[in-house]
């Protein structure tokens, strides 16, 4: 049985009707930029994250960008984050000619670890103005002790939900805990548009205000410019799409939730759970599982044996950002962060979009149950 990584085709297929009678009504009126759609959309999203104020941007890099710009961030700053992300997180901070100073990770949710982190701020706390949490796979940093070294130490929290939209800590919604957070629609995000998009959330009217400017060419009025900004803008008909799906979010995020805990048990019950780790979600939080990762030995040729079987799997990331070529400048070197570097040789992430079913999933459980089995000898209960 064939499964893909991710069926965009068949969520597709439940709102065809509805995605299209919105994006033909946005071409009939002509309005293309900034019009009904991406204000109402902010005021959903901003509700929907718990936020007081949200703001569409082109894409979750450009929300990363334009948030580091509202928090003053400029060249020669330092900004914490984590080496195991997508590029984006850090090459947005680069872009800006700012230093990416990178903190590991825990080594069971992936995401920063709190403890390293403030105890970089302890060392570096005045050369540092901004930080960068990642939400991984669907997953909030522990955010706490992370905000309490941030407070101490005057530094800028912007959370890169671009992952984890929905996604709660001890009661809070991602976005709604740092200054600012981040979010991307990209289409294999849990609510993906038509192409690119983001937005920007945040509980201060005054960074509100400074995106606002800031995605329009640092401009207030028409044709005067205050800052340097860029054109950041999310389309209209991206809006209209989103705003469809937006509605199905919590379901598709319970889909994937319950997806999850069928794989747990699947994979317990195939007596593999010794050979692979499944995801840990920590206390006081609440995945929406953007991505179901394992952890294993022998990962790339588990990921061709599934290839073979026509399995989809990918792995996020492979390479930790302070390896990255283009930031060989930075001065980081193999073994800096030794976590984030045994995680990118063993994570794996399975299918786990809601539209899933329970005969893939076992088919999934069933391919990696049968590659340990020939690869060990050890016959499986
Ligand atoms: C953790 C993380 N940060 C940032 C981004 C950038 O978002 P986008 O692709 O919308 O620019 C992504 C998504 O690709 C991401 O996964």
């Amino acid at each position: 049985m064939k499964v893909q990584l991710l069926d965009l085709a068949a969520q597709y297929r439940k709102i065809r009707k509805e995605v299209l009678r919105e994006v033909k009504a946005v071409c009939d009126s002509q309005h293309y930029v900034l019009g009904k759609h991406v204000s109402a959309l902010e005021s959903e999203i901003a509700a929907y994250c718990g936020a007081k104020f949200a703001v569409g941007v082109a894409s979750g890099t450009e929300a990363l960008l334009l948030a580091l710009m509202a928090a003053g961030v400029k060249a020669g700053d330092r900004v914490a984050t984590t080496p195991f992300t997508f590029f984006a997180t850090a090459g947005s901070i680069a872009r800006l000619g700012a230093v990416p100073v990178f903190v590991d990770i825990d080594p069971e949710t992936y995401n920063i670890d709190p403890v390293k982190f403030e105890s970089l701020l302890k060392k570096r706390g005045k050369g540092v103005k901004a930080a960068i949490p990642v939400h991984l796979y669907g997953q909030c940093a522990d955010m706490d002790p992370i905000m309490k070294a941030a407070r101490k130490h005057g530094v800028t929290v912007i959370e890169d939900a671009a992952q984890s939209i929905g996604a709660e800590y001890r009661g809070k919604r991602a976005g709604s805990i740092g200054q600012m957070g981040c979010l991307s629609f990209y289409p294999t995000k849990n609510l993906g548009c038509f192409g690119d998009g983001g937005m920007v959330t945040t509980n201060d009217q005054k960074l509100a205000e400074k995106l606002r400017m800031l995605r329009v060419h640092g401009s207030r009025v028409r044709y005067y410019h205050d800052e340097v900004g860029l054109n950041s803008r999310l389309d209209e008909i991206q809006a209209a799409v989103l705003r469809v799906k937006l509605k199905y979010l919590g379901s598709w995020a319970e889909g994937r939730a319950g997806n999850a805990e069928r794989f747990d048990r699947l994979f317990e019950k195939a007596a593999i759970n010794g050979v692979i780790s499944v995801p840990r979600i920590r206390d006081g939080n609440r995945s929406v599982y953007n991505q179901y990762v394992i952890r294993v030995r022998k990962r790339d040729k588990l990921r061709a044996h599934l290839a073979a079987m026509g399995i989809g799997s990918e792995i996020y990331y492979p390479l930790p950002l302070h390896m990255q070529k283009c930031f060989r400048g930075l001065g980081y070197g193999k073994g800096d962060f030794p976590v984030s570097e045994a995680a990118a040789k063993e994570v794996l992430a399975l299918p786990i979009y809601p539209e899933l079913t329970l005969a893939q999933q076992r088919a999934v459980v069933a391919g990696i149950a049968g590659f340990y089995d020939r690869g060990t000898g050890a016959r499986l209960r």
